[in-house]
């Protein structure tokens, strides 16, 4: 399918105009670089997001400079065509051929931006790019800048501030186009296929990588370049680690399976958790931790819509879970005591959802002048709550080793939201059925 670019010229014009409204200047925008695994061999190379979001280029040493002013201009500097690389790494664009396809008003040889940089730099109020991320960045920046400071004498000046770029594109990450919102939801769609096929893998005896096979297999196969973060296969006592990432255990009859997994897709994450007995049927305590964790996130859903504070969500999922844990004999007192003293953090531990985009953990402030930001239409947050219950004094051991936890990817739309992953079983009937035709 031919790449369409107008996605990338727009967003590109509109924080061109954002710098104007902020008094002008140059913002540089580098790509991510490559970086060594061990010895001579690389990481999967993954492009930087902020880059990405407003060129759609995805090779490696390339850097976009936005040039804000009554005739705004975009620069992409990459690498040159080169025949013999192209034999050993593959194709490059070269800037001719970028500068055509991704319709850069210039393009030109990453090796010469360092002079070019002192060039557009003069005469500019301001350099904005993303300050104390990359220290080499910061010295870059501040070596063309001294190079404008030292033809002073000539009559050019340097710019007097140096801005943080990335505030300006999160306000612009947190609300998702069209393009976005359909890559996102084909991520999604592919990543609950994912999680079916791991449901109807999983068997007493089957080890955890096994089932992370089968999750990357559906990935890969859809075409996701690659899972948008490390996957968590946690059996039994494993899903009351939060970070588990080894996934080498074995599975055992009667425990738990918790899965947190979701693809990349075209640089958008997806973000799914499902928690299923390794037997397909659940026990009775286990059945009632599931069905408490899916009562607080349909509270959570319940609560995302324009105009709500972002962690109303939060407040809701944990009012239920609270309450749940009394009504299951885990913790003793009253709801409000409960909520008061955060006694229900020995099983509820987390916040209840994070922003969702090119980033799993995605760009974007979630306070605004010290209050919780409203939620409006556009925005893409993940729906997460869960329970722990690991052995202690005082808690039935009925309930031991139960980790549980439940999320989804939320658009908010005009009236409410809608699951973007809601093709992936989630009532325990549905988990029950998939599970029973493996
Ligand atoms: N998988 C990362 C998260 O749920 O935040
Ligand atoms: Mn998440
Ligand atoms: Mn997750």
């Amino acid at each position: 399918m031919p790449l369409d670019i107008s996605p990338f010229q727009a967003r590109r014009a509109r924080l061109l105009q954002t710098m104007q409204a902020a008094g002008g200047g140059v913002a540089v925008i580098p790509t991510a670089p490559e970086r060594v695994r061990n010895r001579d061999t690389h990481y999967g190379y993954r492009f930087d997001s902020y880059f990405y979001y407003l060129t759609g280029f995805r090779e490696p040493e390339a850097v976009l400079v936005l040039v804000a002013g009554d005739t705004p201009r975009s620069i992409l500097f990459c690498r040159t065509k080169d025949m013999e690389r192209e034999i050993w790494d593959g194709y490059r664009f070269g800037p001719e051929a970028a500068q055509e396809t991704f319709g850069f008003d210039e393009a030109h040889p990453v090796a010469e931006l360092d002079e070019q940089l002192a060039t557009l730099f003069a005469n500019q109020p301001a350099i904005f790019h993303s300050v104390g991320y990359e220290p080499a960045w910061d010295s870059r920046i501040a070596d063309a800048l001294n190079r404008v400071r030292a033809q002073a004498r000539t009559g050019c000046h340097a710019p007097a501030q140096i801005r943080d770029v990335r505030g300006l594109i999160d306000e612009m990450r947190l609300i998702k186009d069209a393009s976005e919102i359909a890559t996102m939801r084909r991520a999604a769609e592919i990543s609950a296929g994912a999680h079916r096929r791991a449901m109807r893998a999983t068997r007493p005896g089957a080890w955890e990588y096994e089932v992370e096979a089968e999750l990357l297999h559906e990935f890969r196969r859809h075409g996701s370049q690659a899972p948008a973060y490390g996957s968590i296969v946690a059996g039994g006592a494993n899903a009351c680690v939060l970070h588990y990432v080894e996934n080498d255990g074995q599975l055992k009859d009667g425990d738990l399976l918790l899965i947190d997994a979701g693809c990349e897709l075209d640089g958008y994450a997806s973000d799914i958790t499902r928690s299923f007995p390794v037997s397909g049927r659940f026990s009775g305590p286990q059945k009632a931790a599931y069905e408490l964790v899916l009562a607080s996130q349909a509270a959570a859903i319940e609560a995302i819509r324009p105009g709500a504070g972002w962690n109303d969500p939060h407040d809701a999922a944990t009012r239920v879970l609270a309450q749940g844990f009394i009504d299951l004999g885990l913790l003793t007192g009253t709801l409000d005591g409960v909520l008061e003293s955060g006694s229900y953090r020995q099983f509820y531990m987390h916040r209840t959802g994070h922003w969702l985009g090119l980033d799993v953990h995605d760009a974007g402030e979630y306070k605004l002048a010290g209050e919780w930001r409203p939620l409006v239409a556009g925005n893409m947050l993940t729906v997460e709550p869960g329970c722990y219950i690991r052995p202690a004094d005082g808690v039935p051991e009925a309930f031991w080793n139960i980790g549980i936890r439940i999320e989804d990817d939320a658009l908010v739309t005009d009236s409410g939201c809608e699951i973007i992953t809601a093709a992936t079983p989630k009532s325990v009937a549905d988990i029950e059925a998939v599970m029973a035709e493996g």
